[in-house]
């Protein structure tokens, strides 16, 4: 049950996250206290190694915390087994990489078709929402093309498709514009901020790229595994 009565889509009491390093522990993440809410479009930044592809897979289940509490919508992560975990991605998250992770044998038509193999859905059903989810990223020309002969930026509005495809209460973006040019980043995070508003998707980013930062509604910074901003942000999207 949730002990959670406000808004919040996310809410972290005091997570730390250790790594065991020989004979000692190194912490990535410590006392990390943070809530967000349904429909927010916010980034995560800080510098290599501050912890942010750290936090991000523990709030999407793919890691646990050592210490203190993660809620997501309104599931304990740190008491979830691992079919519980699998349920709640597979249901209600999806994400997004900075390598795309598509796979490579499927044309585009079944990377996105994918996660929705997973919720035993029709094939009209699945045929249906895999085509608006091309749409919305302008990609229903390319349905029976593979990967390889995809640019990166189209390769990464595949991902992004395959992450919305499902319609997820929240997205998890890990430097989704890293190996992109301009236009491309432009592109996708226009089609990310058409989603949250159509669709009121909840979207969290770890990002370096100011490209990105300018699109945030709230920015949160960390440093050595710590918060040490969050600031609200208002959104300038294209400067450059
Ligand atoms: N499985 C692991 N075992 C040991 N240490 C780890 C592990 N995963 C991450 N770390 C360490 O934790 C720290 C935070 O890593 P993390 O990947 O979260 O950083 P990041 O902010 O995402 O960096 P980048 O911007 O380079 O992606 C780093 O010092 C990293 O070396
Ligand atoms: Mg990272």
């Amino acid at each position: 049950m949730s002990t959670n009565n406000n808004n919040s889509l996310i809410n972290l009491q005091h997570v730390v996250k250790r790594y065991p390093m020989g004979n000692t522990t190194f912490t990535a993440l410590e006392d990390i206290t943070l809530s967000i809410g349904k429909g927010e479009f916010t980034g995560i930044v800080g510098p290599s190694g501050s912890g942010k592809t750290t936090l991000l897979n523990i709030i999407g289940s793919l890691d646990s915390p050592s210490e203190g509490s993660a809620e997501v919508l309104g599931q304990f992560i740190e008491n979830l087994s691992h079919k519980e975990a699998a349920r709640l991605r597979n249901h209600h998250l999806g994400f997004i990489f900075q390598t795309y992770n598509l796979l490579p044998v499927y044309t585009v038509f079944e990377n996105v078709e994918f996660p929705l193999l997973l919720l035993g859905l029709s094939s009209d059903d699945r045929k249906k929402m895999v085509m608006e989810a091309l749409e919305w990223v302008g990609l229903t020309d390319k349905v029976k093309s593979k990967p390889a002969q995809l640019s990166g930026g189209e390769s990464q509005r595949v991902a992004i498709a395959r992450a919305v495809v499902k319609k997820p209460a929240l997205v998890l973006a890990d430097e989704p514009t890293a190996n992109l040019d301009a236009e491309n980043s432009h592109n996708i995070l226009r089609a990310m901020v058409r989603l949250n508003q159509e669709l009121g998707t909840t979207y969290l980013f770890s990002t370096h790229d100011e490209k990105v930062i300018n699109y945030l509604r709230r920015k949160i910074t960390l440093l050595d595994g710590k918060i040490v901003s969050d600031e609200t942000m208002t959104p300038q999207g294209r400067l450059t």
